[in-house]
């Protein structure tokens, strides 16, 4: 993903493909007296197809005009808009806009900031709507890359202008200038997410998974640690080691380490779950849609888009990033059912199915943040295919030990727009946990999966304000939809990075 957002009038700016511009559902009524004035005729065009119902202006409704030689640039989109504007409404047409303009090869777009966005900016902040906008534009343009022979597509969009209506003062030009700014860098750490995402396991081992979490630390001046096969068994991490025993891609244990506020003592624990592949192991899974598990290391992605943001912006907060990464896999030297293994916080786990192997590695991964000084723990993880049946591919399902931590993860999730929903954490429901065998067994049977695989790993929070988020629906869209693209979406990125923000 290589678009260039800028605003206001540039040198050399190139003539635009297309021109993108807004519009409401009052500037097309017949006796409208504002709004458009694009240019007489288009806006004539415009109404008509208002009131012969043909384009209604809704929210994300875009409608494609060739200009005809009226207007330098060939084509004008409109995109529908609400008059009550959101961060959220500004992203998806943001989203909506970038997908109508792809099918006409567009290279360079100019956006027409209508007096509306400038002017409201009080009830939502100007530098929040250009960075909701330049997201939507960005996240919207982006899709998986298929890995082929010869490339099948032209150069794509290259580049926006975000040009004001009316102009506008400096103070505003400051601040759409930086919400574009942080808006590049959110969208951009997003799609870099979802390509790791959509990588095959045959190409994203956890060993390759570690190089990558390397190289952003030294892109951006990030302690990175990771952990060899041989040195998780001296700190005896039973879980990774256990999970990562069947396959010959041994699993890494890898840690960054971000300081920005040297004297708070809060430090973020973020855990992302790093399942390079899970074939479930010796609980195989059925072969239908088995490839869609290339997505398990979604949460790891999460993590680390996540940090690639705060590596850009530098935010004064302390992170211990922990990945657990290994591939899941049936051999004969994997987990069976029944086997009993020893974490690395001493808990031993009875394992009654091995497809439940995230928790395993999340264990350990929570004890690696703890011991390296986290106090407030959040793990994303695509842990379960229940969530879906709970919440579908709409909402991540939240479970927690700690009402005022999950409160701030749900604003940040209201933040960026994307969906968190908090299930219940009732005692008698770790009861499905108690094991003959161990301390614990790894699953507590089919009834509320979701709550009791949170559970599992929230016991290795040691009382630590904890949120545990499962992405298992939202990871993974069969198509794209709004700001969100097919395949990976790189959920929890934007939100693990809003945890950062000051208003926090
Ligand atoms: N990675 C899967 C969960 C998953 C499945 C996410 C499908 C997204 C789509 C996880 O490791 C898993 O297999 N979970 C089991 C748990 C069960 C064995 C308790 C599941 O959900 O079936
Ligand atoms: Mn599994
Ligand atoms: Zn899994």
């Amino acid at each position: 993903m290589n678009l260039q957002i800028t605003y206001g009038h540039q040198e050399q700016e190139p003539e635009a493909d297309v021109i993108l511009t807004f519009v409401t559902e009052q500037e097309l009524q017949a006796d409208a007296e504002t709004g458009l004035a694009l240019h007489p005729q288009l806006d004539d065009g415009l109404r008509q197809l208002y009131a012969r119902g043909v384009y209604r202006a809704k929210p994300e409704e875009t409608y494609v005009l060739p200009t005809l030689g009226l207007l330098p640039s060939p084509f004008v989109v409109y995109i529908g808009l609400s008059s009550e504007i959101t961060a959220e409404k500004l992203r998806l047409a943001g989203a909506a806009a970038a997908r109508a303009v792809q099918p006409l090869k567009a290279v360079h777009i100019r956006v027409l900031l209508p007096q509306l966005l400038v002017e409201g900016a009080e009830q939502y902040g100007t530098a929040t709507a250009a960075q909701a906008l330049s997201e939507g534009l960005i996240l919207g343009t982006d899709s998986r890359q298929a890995i082929r022979r010869e490339a099948k597509e032209g150069p794509g969009l290259g580049s926006v202008t975000i040009i004001p209506n009316d102009a506008a003062g400096a103070e505003i030009a400051a601040a759409w200038e930086e919400g574009i700014r942080r808006g590049q860098v959110y969208a951009e750490a997003v799609c870099y997410a979802r390509e790791l995402t959509n990588r095959p396991g045959n190409l994203l081992t956890p060993e390759q998974l570690a190089e990558e979490a390397e190289q952003l630390g030294a892109e951006l001046d990030i302690e990175c640690e990771v952990l060899d096969e041989w040195s998780a068994a001296e700190q005896g991490m039973g879980g990774l080691l256990g999970v990562g025993q069947g396959s010959s891609n041994p699993p890494r244990m890898i840690v960054l380490h971000y300081e920005g506020a040297p004297d708070d003592p809060t430090v973020w624990g973020w855990i992302g779950k790093g399942i390079t592949f899970d074939t479930g192991g010796i609980s195989l899974k059925k072969a239908a849609g088995m490839e869609e598990m290339i997505s398990d290391m979604g949460g790891a992605a999460a993590v680390l888009g996540a940090m690639r943001i705060v590596g850009k912006l530098r935010p004064a907060v302390n992170i211990v990033a922990v990945i657990p990464a290994a591939e899941n896999m049936p051999s004969d030297r994997a987990l069976k059912p029944g086997d009993v293994i020893t974490t690395m916080s001493g808990r031993t786990v009875e394992v009654v199915n091995t497809d439940a192997e995230g928790r395993l590695v999340l264990a350990d991964g929570l004890t690696t943040a703890i011991q390296r000084g986290a106090t407030h723990l959040v793990d994303v993880a695509t842990l379960t295919g229940a969530v879906m049946v709970a919440l579908g591919d709409v909402a991540t399902g939240a479970i927690s030990n700690n009402p005022e931590l999950m409160g701030k993860v749900r604003d940040a999730g209201e933040r960026s727009g994307e969906k968190v929903w908090e299930l219940p954490s009732y005692a008698p429901y770790r009861k499905q946990l108690d094991s003959d065998a161990a301390d614990m067994k790894n699953t507590g049977g089919r009834l509320a999966g979701t709550i009791t695989g949170g559970l599992f790993i929230g016991t290795f929070a040691e009382e630590r304000p904890w949120v545990h988020l499962d992405i298992g629906g939202t990871a993974w869209l069969s198509r794209s939809r709004g700001w969100e693209s097919k395949g990976a979406t790189g959920v929890m990125v934007r939100t693990l990075a809003e945890l950062t923000s000051p208003s926090n």
